[in-house]
């Protein structure tokens, strides 16, 4: 049971990246109709779900049309991360995925995210702590970067440790804690890793187009690809890919679609938050979808005036930006 599940998230997949503050329900949805396979939630502290915080709990909520799906759990201490670990499994995620790749301070210094990678025996006990309560009823991943700095590249041996210690899958984000998220992925230390490890490997970093997502698993030879940023305003990126792989080209994104889209991410968010929320949220949201658009400058700021979202689907329908249809 467990082996054909694992096969089934890993091979040749296409994997939203958690994005905090943008893979929430309705931004997972909208990929999962355009063609993503696997979608994991924003990161979710473990200190945060063991204090049954309710903020936190929020995050763990998913649909079962988001299947197959993990939850990604950070922190710092093997017994609260084991701890939150068993919490989840009341929701039935397919998958526990834990964040050792995170750069950001607040995370940082409080020796979770990408800290780990310079204490690889912590790190080791936090995945066999949580492996041992999630049994054979759980997938367990863990997603990391290429090392804390330059000078430290430790993706090899920390990966072949995490697989020791009983993850079922890793994901390798190739970047160093220093680069943050600037810079370019260096896909070689996907590719070497591939060669070290017996369980499938994400490959994940700059994958911005249809073409960088089969040139990613014919370089580094990786299980299944990872897509972040590459899929704001662009969710149809994953359908494109499989287009490509199927078929050697894709179809291109008409201005109807990319309306019709956008309306669908306000209807979905809508089901998830209310009114007052979403028409505030979109305002930064939408600019990943209008970005490069004749005329989108002045309909982004109309957006931000905007009061409700049956005025945003107005000010799109009537904007010179979409008029061209
Ligand atoms: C705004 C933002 C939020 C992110 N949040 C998370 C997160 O919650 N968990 C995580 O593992 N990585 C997070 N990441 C890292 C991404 O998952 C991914 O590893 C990184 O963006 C590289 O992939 P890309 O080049 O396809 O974007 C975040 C990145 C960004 C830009």
């Amino acid at each position: 049971m467990k082996a054909s599940s694992l096969q089934s998230i890993c091979q040749a997949k296409l994997w939203l990246a958690p994005l905090a503050g943008y893979t929430d329900q309705a931004f997972r949805q909208l990929c999962k109709e355009n063609g993503a396979d696997v979608l994991v939630s924003e990161m979710v502290s473990a200190d945060g779900l063991s204090r049954d915080s309710l903020k936190t709990i929020q995050y763990v909520h998913f649909d079962e049309v988001e299947r197959p799906f993990g939850i990604q759990l950070f922190g710092s201490d093997p017994l609260v991360m084991a701890r939150a670990a068993e919490l989840c499994l009341d929701y039935k995620p397919d998958f526990i995925d834990i964040n050792m790749g995170c750069p950001v301070k607040k995370v940082v210094k409080r020796g979770a995210g990408s800290a780990l990678m310079k204490e690889p025996k912590r790190a080791w006990e936090i995945v066999s702590e949580v492996r041992s309560v999630l049994g054979d009823s759980c997938l367990l991943g863990v997603k990391f970067r290429s090392g804390w700095n330059p000078q430290s590249l430790n993706y090899i041996e920390f990966g072949k440790m995490m697989e020791d210690a009983g993850a079922d899958f890793i994901c390798l984000h190739a970047r160093t804690q220093s680069q943050m998220f600037s810079g370019e992925a260096d896909w070689a230390h996907i590719a070497a890793l591939k060669k070290e490890l017996r369980i499938p490997l994400i490959g994940n970093g700059d994958v911005k187009s249809p073409e960088d997502a089969g040139r990613m698993i014919t370089e580094t030879a990786c299980d299944s690809v990872m897509i972040g940023r590459g899929a704001l305003g662009k969710p149809w990126i994953f359908s494109q890919s499989k287009q490509l792989w199927e078929s050697g080209d894709y179809k291109p994104v008409t201005k109807s679609k990319l309306q019709e889209t956008i309306f669908r991410f306000i209807d979905l968010s809508l089901k998830f938050k209310p009114e007052r929320v979403v028409y505030k949220e979109l305002r930064s949201q939408l600019c990943h979808y209008t970005k490069g658009l004749a005329g989108s400058a002045e309909l982004r700021q109309q957006i931000n005036r905007a009061e409700s979202t049956d005025q945003i689907k107005e000010l799109i329908t009537q904007s010179e930006a979409f008029r061209l249809l």
